[in-house]
């Protein structure tokens, strides 16, 4: 078990961040069914990620990488993907199993999606039960609940679909498996989740629409083109990094080469609302992706209210924002985030009870928690509970509170942000 020790402190400097891991998974999963050779510069090496690169060659796509940072995916063609021998291990990766049960439902092959013990607490029936409207065989434990899941691959048919939950992993799995079936696949999602699926797919060629919040897919006419992308720096990641400047006193930050696609960046205008002092400048383009850079210096916070469509744009933020709120003046509300409950952990009960111990006033919520500040947070030893979000949250904390903060089980860090500590003590941080 690893464990961060942190004391407080300014972060100054700058600082790149790691490589967006929702669209590393993608450029593995879309450039394996691509006909030709794709480049991805830039990929992120975390664990997750990791995952979806072992099962990508497990069904037969050669993944060469013949520069650091860099990978040849040799795409099979839509139809090209192998039967995998053994079962698929997704590790502690929702992205991967979720996107895989919609790529593998409509193959010609069978094969097993499997998963680590947190993996096989979290619910798969929000892929699977639309899936089998589809005409899919998958069986799985509590009926296709919850991973092992075994996926028989057959043709599919077209599906008009309602999703009960604005989620990016569910509207990708459909998209995919609408690549396989006979008629249109229309999803209509209730709020703006992540859209990497869609910019990617459609830059690829595949026959990808949206008209409002209706999305449709439908079987190709042509072979899906291969990409050439550089992934962007990782809006989730940098979060951490600047809720810390933000809030660190004698903090100067700049963070460059960020994605900043409207889906993702949330937080940004949930900060800047509460006062945060950060301007986004420098604005490129990777990969179909907005990119720039985000400077911030240490500010007053205000609390904020926060609800409704806009969290699913900050959902992977919101333990990182409850930190954020604990240095603000007033009540910070967050309510209909009730999907923090089924993330890594329980977000809402893991965050709540951490934070407590050092000292926040926070409570949590069926559906999200309410925090009153500014508070003199006091380090203490918290636990990661193996979530590497709230590892890093809790890490920020550590540079809030006075005293030394412990962080254990912060080995799950690198799941997304290899590199981390590292980064913390480039930046000036008292870390060890
Ligand atoms: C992701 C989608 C989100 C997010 C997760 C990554 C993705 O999950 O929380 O970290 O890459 O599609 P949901 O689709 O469950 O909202």
């Amino acid at each position: 078990m690893t464990t961060l020790t942190l004391s407080p402190g300014p972060l100054l400097g700058v600082s790149a961040v790691p490589a967006d891991k929702s669209i590393t998974h993608r450029a593995l999963l879309f450039g394996a069914i691509a006909e030709g050779v794709s480049r991805v510069r830039n990929y992120l090496d975390g664990g997750d990620c990791r995952a979806t690169l072992a099962v990508v060659r497990q069904l037969g796509v050669q993944v060469d990488a013949p520069a650091p940072g860099e990978w040849r995916i040799h795409g099979r063609g839509l139809h090209g993907l192998r039967e995998p021998e053994e079962v698929l291990d997704c590790v502690n990766s929702g992205t991967t199993a979720r996107l895989l049960a919609g790529l593998l439902a409509g193959q010609r092959f069978h094969s097993v999606l499997a998963g680590s013990e947190q993996l096989r607490r979290r619910p798969m029936a929000r892929v699977v039960e639309p899936l089998r409207q589809m005409g899919a065989d998958i069986a799985g434990r509590e009926g296709g609940r919850l991973l092992p899941l075994s996926i028989r691959g057959r043709e599919l048919a077209g599906l008009e679909y309602l999703m009960p939950v604005a989620s990016a992993q569910v509207k990708s799995s459909l998209l995919l498996a609408g690549l396989y079936s006979r008629g249109l696949v229309a999803v209509r999602e209730p709020g703006p989740a992540r859209d990497h699926s869609e910019r990617m797919l459609a830059a690829m060629g595949a026959p990808i629409s949206r008209r409002g919040p209706i999305l449709t897919a439908e079987a190709p006419a042509h072979p899906l083109a291969p990409l050439d992308l550089n992934v962007p720096g990782d809006f989730s990641s940098a979060a951490f990094l600047l809720v810390a400047a933000a809030c660190a006193p004698g903090s100067h930050l700049t963070l460059t080469g960020v994605g900043v696609n409207p889906t993702r960046r949330g937080l940004l205008d949930a900060l800047i609302a509460m006062g945060a002092d950060i301007t986004l400048d420098n604005w490129g383009e990777s990969g179909g992706e907005p990119t720039g850079d985000l400077r911030v210096h240490a500010a007053d916070l205000t609390a904020i209210t926060l609800g409704g469509a806009e969290i699913v744009t900050l959902i992977d933020e919101l333990p990182v924002l409850a930190v954020a709120a604990t240095q603000a003046r007033g009540e910070t509300v967050i309510r209909d985030a009730g999907e923090l409950r089924v993330k890594e952990t329980d977000r809402i009960a893991t965050t709540v009870a951490e934070l407590r111990k050092l000292g926040a006033q926070i409570e949590a919520r069926p559906d999200g928690f309410v925090v009153s500040g500014p508070t003199r947070l006091r380090g203490a030893r918290v636990d990661s509970h193996g979530d590497h979000r709230l590892a890093m949250a809790l890490a920020v904390a550590g540079l809030l509170a006075e005293g030394a903060t412990a962080v254990q089980g912060a080995e799950c860090i690198p799941d997304s942000f290899p590199g981390f500590a590292q980064t913390l003590a480039r930046l000036g941080a008292a870390i060890h």
